[in-house]
């Protein structure tokens, strides 16, 4: 069987997609590759290559008779602005490689855009497929970018790349950082720990977020459906749940009853605050089945069970 490669396989998503891959595929047919970090103890087939490097990347897909590759590297919005330039360099330059390396080997690829492709003049609500995107963060510059490039390796080459704009995405196996959404993740981890956390947005700030099953259950059914179904070639709108900072808190207070959430809104704040609250996701429920199965009530009540069995804690 023809190999998958997942990179940026030791982040957020690629700590939560490749257990899924290997488990659907067979470990042996899942190549993860990472670049800094790689998780201690990782169980299958590990490459160490940097995304940038294309020579690193074509001799990957040739070791392996690649087929299929989820490239998930990429700084996100928060990390981005340190270094404009990095962030640019790595999440265009990386993509760039992959879709030539795609033309070249006639690859299948998924790539994430995420929110952060819309900005300050995007409808917040509801916000459509089709619409304004003027993001005003470097990541969201490459996100855009990006969109647009798989669309046109799409026409240009009819390349078989598909794309989804995640939301924030709240998952328990890497640490909170990078992102802005990351507040959300972040309230488990210091909730859970000490009962206290210092929250970087406003109590009502909302922002469209999604369980990590649900996203992972997403990708993977994207990249499964027929050919004929995938009608959007820049990136589909998904949604999940949306809901304020405060309503966040208030559900984790009833699994961590003495929990003290205090508001000190920094610098992430205008990031949220030029992002959607909801998002339109009917094309992606019409062209391929997408649908989340995730509430706020379910998703607290996962992350609480995964994390107080990940940090020892007795409920
Ligand atoms: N989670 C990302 C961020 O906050 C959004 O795609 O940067």
């Amino acid at each position: 069987m023809k190999k998958i490669l997942v990179t940026g396989a030791f982040g957020q998503i690629g700590s939560e997609l490749v257990p899924v891959l290997q488990e659907k595929f067979g470990i042996d047919n899942v190549v993860a590759m990472g670049h800094q970090t790689i998780a201690e103890g990782f169980d299958g087939i590990l490459e160490r290559a940097d995304a940038r490097n294309k020579e690193s990347l074509s001799s990957i897909i040739k070791k392996y008779n690649v087929e299929t590759v989820y490239h998930l590297v990429s700084l996100l919005s928060v990390k981005g602005e340190i270094d404009p330039s990095v962030t640019w360099d790595i999440n265009m330059n990386g993509l760039k490689n992959i879709l030539d390396l795609g033309v070249e080997h006639k690859l299948k690829i998924f790539w994430p855009s995420s929110i952060a492709a819309f900005g300050p003049s995007t409808p917040r609500d509801n916000t459509p497929q089709h619409t304004i995107l003027e993001p005003t963060t470097i990541y969201g510059v490459t996100k855009y970018a990006g969109e647009g490039l798989c669309r046109y390796y799409n026409i240009k080459y009819r390349l078989d790349v598909r794309s989804v704009r995640y939301p924030g995405i709240i998952s328990w196996k890497t640490p909170p950082g990078g992102g802005t959404t990351d507040y959300a993740v972040a309230i488990f981890y210091d909730g859970l720990k000490t009962g206290k956390y210092k929250c970087f947005v406003k109590p009502d700030t909302v922002l469209p977020m999604m369980y990590i099953d649900d996203a992972i259950k997403g990708t993977i059914d994207l990249m499964e459906a027929p050919l004929e179904n995938i009608k959007v070639r820049n990136s589909y709108n998904i949604a999940a749940i949306s809901f304020e900072a405060q309503e966040l808190a208030k559900e984790l207070k009833k699994h961590i009853p003495h929990l003290v959430v205090i508001y000190d809104p920094d610098k992430r704040q205008l990031i949220a605050n030029s992002w959607p609250k909801t998002i339109d996701d009917s094309e992606a429920k019409k062209d391929w089945g997408w649908k989340h199965e995730y509430d706020l009530a379910k998703m607290t009540r996962a992350m609480v069970e995964n994390l107080r069995r990940e940090f020892g804690i007795k409920s």
